[in-house]
């Protein structure tokens, strides 16, 4: 049936339906078409980089020859629809949807109450239905209890560990998840819809929505499978896809390749969400059908990878790896390398991000890749394929070389096995560690220093010998990984001994200098430090190493994962107590109850701005910021794209634009009226300059990004940045008068009488980005007679129908805001500052609630303590567990305050913890993207989150006596930051003990947030060296 039946068309179904597509342009992502030419909603676009997983969905590809399907979650944001030929393609809504009945999984999300704005819920439920197949699908040696998976609850939860949420706080999403799992402890479940006080455990069971394997996973239609290895028609597509290394150095040699910048080699196209692609490429050589560079195979000499190898593969590779009989050295290195990769990105990254891929960003563009560090750490060698023909060398001696040109093509990575020691002679021993501290322990964030350390030793009566010893670090500001050599030669034969230690620890900070312009280079050479310390400190004592079992075996890995443990089950979060008092005095309100709607959202059927459908002839618009702080426009110029682009751009809006009659705001607020549109300047670095208008979206924001703004700052006065530059120009802003403070009793006596005060103190907090999942969209659809109804994902509909009103100068009548739901907005999608001045107005007489204005008026409750880690050489905080007591007033849905508390909770670990907020010299903010920003992911939050729900007050002004529970608890989080505080004062109690370091014991500031550099410096950067010191100087006995 090879390509003659469908004409080298490009064949593949979604969720069960066949598409053939006679022509696309190579570009267009997986997501693109589901979404804006086909109309799958439910993978939703978030951040389109692969860092936030609402665009997951499942891939099955099925192999003739084994007749066997492969399922694997991927970013659809980031795959290609061009390298799907011949696949199947699940989406959530394809697993169930209103119409033919839900999925168990939409269903347990729905009753666990795992779904707040529901614009992750989709991707969610994707993510861990790619683990439930893998675990399920033809695996009948395993056999779960029924209606179970045999998947393991770390597991269930390590399949979401990519996923963004920014509402939930992930406990509700995990029990769903878990509530899958074989090895569940039922009870340790939280609250869902399903049980009754007082049902047994098999009763709980039983009420749980069922789940049969048997019909709940079939992911490959029959119908595809026939047509499952025809190829595209190459020039139609512009996709060229060879199939042996000959067919493809003829294509490099050949005239697709000779207008080199405009052809691209592909794989996974991951690379794309850390470079964003600036222009089109005309042509695709898609490596991936060329058998050779696809293998993974393995000896007692070593192990070979080809480079369009996914990570996913190879992880499986060297794990099946550790029970072949490889040798010790062969079985370490397999299992140290897959326990490092699978911190790699994040699961549905890591199923097409190929390695050729990671190590030719590293090698051209000095992506600080962990592949890299790793290979440079194994002393691996590469193959090769240049316009000079084949070439195999060290793949230390190709990051030296000069970027790689496009034409030439990594083949594949070979791993060398070094020769187990003769134990009965000498003890030889090798020795393999990697570690990656990042903000997140299980991946889903870059490192912020990655090493790979190789050594050869042995025991002898004074000490531990070191024949030999490699050094690999990267990620640490560097332009690609390098070897410590300075420290390797200072250890090599050499007997080990704590003052060689401290040495070669000076060494270190010596060969790991980060380049100019790196952030905390001095945390990043302080971990160098680490972990050489924690590789080599275990060796200085002999007698404790060999009684240890250092010379036994395969040892403890030290990338850290995060993972505790709880009885015999591993897990990531420990089982939390979840208690919600109610009421029965308006029953059913305030009882516990599953929010409508929300197996749609878990479906993807919800309807969110983005999924409506645009209308004929819709144009698309993307706002150009400035970058300027205070400054003059002199011009924007758009600049020249290729012609695919060219053709869609249809011009620039600005002030210039706004109708007659109109006027230019954007925004309403107690401080008066915002333009739209920057006028004759900008005010602020993220002003509104112009919007591009573009066919198509994509269109759009290719030519905002690559738009030039020429700026013109003479004669303006520098702008004020900072609280302190406005007190110094006296430049105050009236605030609103609902907001002053008034005095309650009498302060001076107070401070008279107190036993403790504060003479003075300086705060700092920065800001808090929303970080909504949904971004910011709208939709205006022009009626009749000057009309316009206005799909907007606002919290203040009112206000957006104003603004939308003044602006175009018609009357308000003649607009209409739609809001149907948001995607998540914290505030974000409301006005900069809520108006004060809204007044309730009683519109139908008695059928229309008004509270009295004083209702506004109340005061929260609540309280929260603390646990918290701290791992001092690296400044890993882990929180162990918070108690949360909260006062919900009379809570007319427990189950929704219990969310609204966890996710405002977790939202404010993120504030007090992860969320770095910086800007730029000009006040523009740079940690914009989710490389950057950490969000709170199920690894860094807190480990066991018991809450209480109180069910206090009679407050009979408000309605049914409730109280707010989305804002106040974040401020609880506090704790967490004052637990790292309270341990951060005993790792300097510790270096005060060890002697001389008074200044360690003075009050100290610790910053907001504390990530890991901000803890490990207050701790003290230099702790391992101060150990070694304390150890050096001691008397020996
Ligand atoms: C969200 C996210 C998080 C990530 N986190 C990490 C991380 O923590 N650590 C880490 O190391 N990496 C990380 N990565 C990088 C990821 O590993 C790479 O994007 C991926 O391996 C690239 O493989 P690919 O097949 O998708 O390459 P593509 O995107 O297809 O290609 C990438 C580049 O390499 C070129 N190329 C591809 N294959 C070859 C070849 N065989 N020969 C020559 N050139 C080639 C392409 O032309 C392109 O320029 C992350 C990526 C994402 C999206
Ligand atoms: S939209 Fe694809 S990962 Fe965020
Ligand atoms: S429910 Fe997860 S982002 Fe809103």
């Amino acid at each position: 049936m090879e390509g003659s039946q469908r004409n080298g068309n490009l064949v593949f179904a979604v969720n069960g339906e066949r598409f053939e597509l006679a022509c696309v342009d190579p570009s267009t992502t997986l997501l693109q078409f589901l979404r804006y030419h086909a109309s799958f909603k439910s993978p939703k676009l978030g951040c389109g980089e692969g860092g936030c997983g609402a665009c997951v969905v499942l891939v099955s590809k099925y192999d003739p020859k084994l007749n066997k399907v492969e399922d694997f979650s991927v970013s659809s944001c980031l795959t290609l629809l061009c390298s799907l030929n011949g696949c199947a393609i699940t989406t959530s809504d394809g697993l169930g949807n209103t119409r033919d009945g839900y999925h168990p999984i939409h269903q347990r999300f729905a009753g666990f109450h795992a779904s707040q704005c529901g614009f992750c819920t989709p991707g969610m439920c994707m993510s861990f239905f790619s683990a439930l197949v893998n675990a399920d699908k033809g695996n009948p040696q395993v056999s779960p209890p029924q209606g179970f998976s045999s998947l393991t609850s770390f597991e269930a939860e390590k399949s979401i560990s990519g996923n963004l949420c920014r509402c939930t706080g992930y406990r509700p999403i995990a029990d769903a998840c878990r509530s899958f799992a074989s090895d569940v402890d039922i009870e340790d479940l939280g609250l869902n819809i399903f049980w009754k006080n007082g049902d047994s455990t098999e009763t709980k069971a039983g009420k749980l929505p069922p789940y049969d394997p048997s019909k709940d996973l079939v992911t490959y239609p029959e119908f595809l499978k026939s047509e499952s290895i025809t190829r595209l028609d190459s020039t139609r597509y512009s996709w060229f896809s060879p199939v042996s290394i000959e067919e493809l150095q003829t294509l490099l040699n050949s005239s697709v390749a000779e207008n080199v910048g405009s052809v691209k080699i592909v794989v996974g196209n991951t690379g794309t969400g850390y470079y964003k692609e600036t222009q089109c490429y005309d042509q695709y050589i898609d490596l991936r059908r060329i058998p050779e560079l696809s293998i993974l195979n393995r000896d007692r000499k070593g192990i070979e990878i080809g480079a369009t190898a996914t990570i996913s593969r190879v992880i499986s590779f060297l794990n099946e790896g550790t029970d072949v009989n490889l040798g010790l050295y062969g079985k370490m290195v397999s299992q140290k390398l897959a326990q490092h990769m699978e911190k790699i990105a994040n699961p549905f990254v890591r199923n097409t991000a190929s390695v050729g891929g990671n190590l030719a960003m590293a090698q051209k563009f000095g992506f600080p890749s962990d592949m890299s560090t790793l290979f440079l750490g194994v002393d691996a060698t590469v193959s090769i394929l240049t316009v000079r023909g084949r070439e195999k060398l060290k793949w230390e001696e190709l990051l030296a070389r000069p970027a790689l040109d496009s034409r030439s093509v990594l083949l594949s990575v070979r791993i060398p096995f070094k020769k187990d020691g003769n134990v009965l002679q000498n003890f030889s021993k090798f020795l393999f560690e990697t570690y990656r501290p990042a903000p997140r322990p299980l991946g889903s964030a870059l490192a912020y220093v990655n090493a790979a350390f190789l050594a050869d030793v042995s025991p002898r009566r004074n000490g531990v010998v070191i024949h030999s010893i490699r050094l690999a670090f990267g990620a640490f500001g560097t332009n690609h990984a390098i070897r410590a050599k300075t420290v390797e030669k200072h250890l090599t034969g050499k007997i080990l001994n704590v003052k060689i230690l401290y040495e070669a620890v000076k060494f270190v900070k010596l060969d790991i200098v980060p380049e100019p312009g790196t952030s905390y280079p001095e945390y990043r050479s302080s971990l160098a430090v680490s972990f050489l310390f924690k590789f080599l400190y275990p060796l200085t004592n002999v007698d404790s190493a060999v009684s240890s079992g250092l010379f036994d075996g395969v040892g403890e890995t030290s990338v850290e994962d995060g993972d505790t443990s709880e009885g015999n089950t591993k897990t990531i979060l420990s089982p939390a107590e979840q208690v919600v008092e109610s009421s029965t005095e308006y029953y059913p309100v305030g009882e516990p109850m599953k929010k409508y709607g929300v197996s749609m959202q878990a479906s993807g059927e919800a309807v969110y701005v983005d999924d409506i459908p645009s209308p004929p002839n819709c144009l698309h618009g993307a706002i150009i910021y400035s970058t300027k702080p205070l400054a003059r426009v002199k011009s924007v110029h758009l600049q020249h794209q290729p012609n695919s682009i060219a053709e869609e751009i249809i011009g620039i809006i600005t002030f210039k634009d706004i109708p007659r009659g109109g006027e230019n705001v954007g925004a309403l607020s107690q401080f008066g009226t915002e333009p739209l549109f920057a006028e004759d300047h900008c005010e602020y670095a993220g002003d509104r300059i112009v919007v591009v208008v573009a066919k198509s979206q994509r269109s759009a924001d290719v030519a905002a990004r690559t738009t030039v703004v020429e700026y013109d700052t003479e004669n303006i006065d520098s702008p004020i940045l900072t609280v302190e530059e406005a007190v110094d120009r006296s430049s105050f802003l009236q605030g609103p008068v609902f907001l002053d403070t008034e005095p309650v009793g009498d302060f001076s006596k107070g401070m008279a009488e107190a036993d403790h005060k504060i003479l003075s103190a300086e705060l700092r907090l920065p800001s808090e980005y929303y970080f909504y999942m949904e971004p910011q969209t709208t939709l205006a659809v022009p009626d009749e007679d000057n009309t316009m109804v206005v799909y907007a994902s606002t919290q203040f509909p009112e206000y957006t129908h104003s603004v939308i009103a003044r602006c175009l100068g018609v009357p308000e009548h003649n607009i209409r805001v739609k809001t149907r739901r948001a995607g998540g907005g914290f505030g974000g999608k409301a006005i900069r500052n809520m108006p004060a001045e809204a007044q309730p107005i009683d519109l139908q007489a008695h059928a229309y609630f008004v509270p009295d204005s004083s209702s506004g008026q109340y005061l929260n409750y609540g309280a929260a303590v603390s646990e918290v880690e701290i791992d001092i050489l690296t400044g890993q905080p882990r929180i162990m567990q918070s108690d949360i007591i909260y006062d919900c007033g009379q809570s007319l849905n427990p189950a929704v305050d219990l969310g609204q508390i966890e996710g405002a909770f977790v939202q404010g670990i993120g504030y007090f913890m992860l969320e770095e907020y910086l800007t730029n010299e000009d006040g523009l903010m740079v940690t914009n993207s989710t490389w950057t920003y950490h969000i709170p992911t199920i690894d860094t939050i807190t480990k066991r989150l018991n809450v209480r729900v109180l069910n206090s007050g009679h407050h009979k002004k408000r309605i049914l006596s409730s109280k707010a529970s989305g804002e106040p608890p974040l401020l609880l989080a506090a704790t967490v930051h004052s637990a790292t505080r309270a341990a951060i004062r005993e790792a300097r109690k510790q270096l005060k003990h060890w002697g001389k370091l008074d200044k360690y014991d003075s009050e100290f500031y610790l910053d907001v947030p504390a990530i890991m550099p901000v803890v490990k410096t207050t701790c003290g950067l230099d702790y391992v060296e101060k150990y070694l010191e304390t150890l050096i100087s001691k008397p020996s006995t």
